[in-house]
């Protein structure tokens, strides 16, 4: 989620904890916020700011009524690759997505993010797309069919060119051809909206591909529509050297520590498989490890700073820890997690809760 989710109230109560810090860990929090915020480009970029620019040209092209078929984007890769943090950036930083004011004098948003309702139907999906136009009560005794319609209208309404929508798999989860086909249909019906040529940003682990891989109609014509960026995992040794640069980055440039040993090939590898290749989940373990070098008032990141964040966030027992285990490379990441939490005794019955100081 990003910033500008953050409600005001939540802002004052946040403000409220800080001004109790004292300097030294004001400074640090300060610095651990400027850490987070920072993105980090690479070459996904380039190839997000193409299909970007493809299908705003594409939008712009129907001044002249020509535009291609392609109105979908669709963004791929697997938990924690990035997607929403890259989809947020581009759509942040393009003029064309920005409240502008009409000749009539109504501001309009050319773009609506969206995430999608979990578990995802297609009544579920027409009432999230309608409470991000600004809908909230609707009236529950309203079709599937009079939903969508309510909202095709709005859309065209509302001068809604792009709409993006994140989380889009959530139908795709144990769920059965025909409700992956009724979801495709709906997608393929958001852009055949009459004389409203939408254009759509949908993001979503790889089962979001389904939408593509099926055979029929629906699907071709789904697929012809398409432009597809696939957030690759990262591998050994083909990524060792971007990685080390990131690493670098994050560790010297946005938490202005010193790095120390971080640039061994093997290092390097261990924390592509601690991440088990996701490009984010790299970034927030070093931003982690970075956190405990300040914590402890050290200038210095080193591996054994690797190895208490990857502990702290896998609930690992020492011996199963990547960074420290001789046979690091047959551990398989996020497993010791799963296994601590099976040794752990169902609880029959929780106790109320008690708030802080009661
Ligand atoms: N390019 C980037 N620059 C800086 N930080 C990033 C970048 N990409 C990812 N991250 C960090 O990695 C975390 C995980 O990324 P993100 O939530 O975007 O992944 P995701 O692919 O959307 O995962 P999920 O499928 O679980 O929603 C983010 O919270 C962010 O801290
Ligand atoms: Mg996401």
């Amino acid at each position: 989620m990003s910033d500008s989710n953050i409600s005001e109230a939540f802002r004052e109560a946040a403000m409220a904890v800080f001004e109790t810090l004292e300097p030294a860990r004001q400074e640090r929090t300060r610095r651990l916020a400027a850490m987070s915020t920072t993105y980090v480009a690479t070459s996904r970029d380039k190839l997000l700011d193409h299909a970007f620019d493809a299908i705003v040209e594409n939008a712009a092209a129907e001044v002249f009524g020509k535009a291609a078929k392609q109105r979908v984007l669709f963004v791929i890769g697997e938990s924690g690759s990035g997607k929403t943090t890259s989809v947020e950036r581009h759509l942040a930083k393009r003029p064309q997505f920005r409240p502008r004011k009409r000749a009539d004098g109504h501001v309009v948003y050319p773009m609506v993010s969206m995430e999608a309702p979990k578990p995802l139907t297609p009544k579920g999906l027409a009432r999230a797309g309608l409470k991000a136009l600004g809908h909230q009560a609707l009236n529950g005794s309203l079709t599937e069919t009079e939903l969508f319609e309510f909202w095709k209208e709005q859309i065209r309404e509302q001068g809604v060119l792009f709409l993006a929508i994140d989380e889009m798999q959530h139908v795709l989860r144990g769920t059965s051809t025909q409700e992956v086909q009724n979801v495709a249909d709906i997608v393929k019906s958001l852009v055949q909206i009459p004389g409203w040529p939408l254009h759509l940003i949908l993001s979503g682990v790889p089962a979001l591909g389904r939408f593509l891989e099926q055979e029929g109609e629906t699907e071709r014509q789904l697929k012809e529509r398409s432009i597809i960026v696939e957030f690759q995992p990262m591998t050994y040794p083909e990524d060792v050297k971007v990685m080390t640069k990131v690493i670098k980055q994050i560790v010297t440039v946005d938490a202005g520590l010193a790095a120390d040993g971080l640039d061994k090939s093997e290092f390097v590898h261990r924390v592509i498989h601690a991440a088990s290749g996701a490009f984010g989940s790299v970034i927030q373990l070093t931003r982690k490890a970075c956190e405990n070098a300040m914590r402890s008032d050290r200038c210095e990141v080193s591996i054994k700073d690797f190895e208490v964040a990857y502990a702290l966030a896998s609930g690992c027992r020492a011996s199963q820890n990547i960074f420290t285990a001789a046979e690091w490379n047959r551990i398989e990441p996020g497993q010791s997690l799963a296994e601590m939490l099976r040794n752990v005794p169902a609880r029959k019955h929780s106790k109320p809760s008690k708030r802080a100081g009661a």
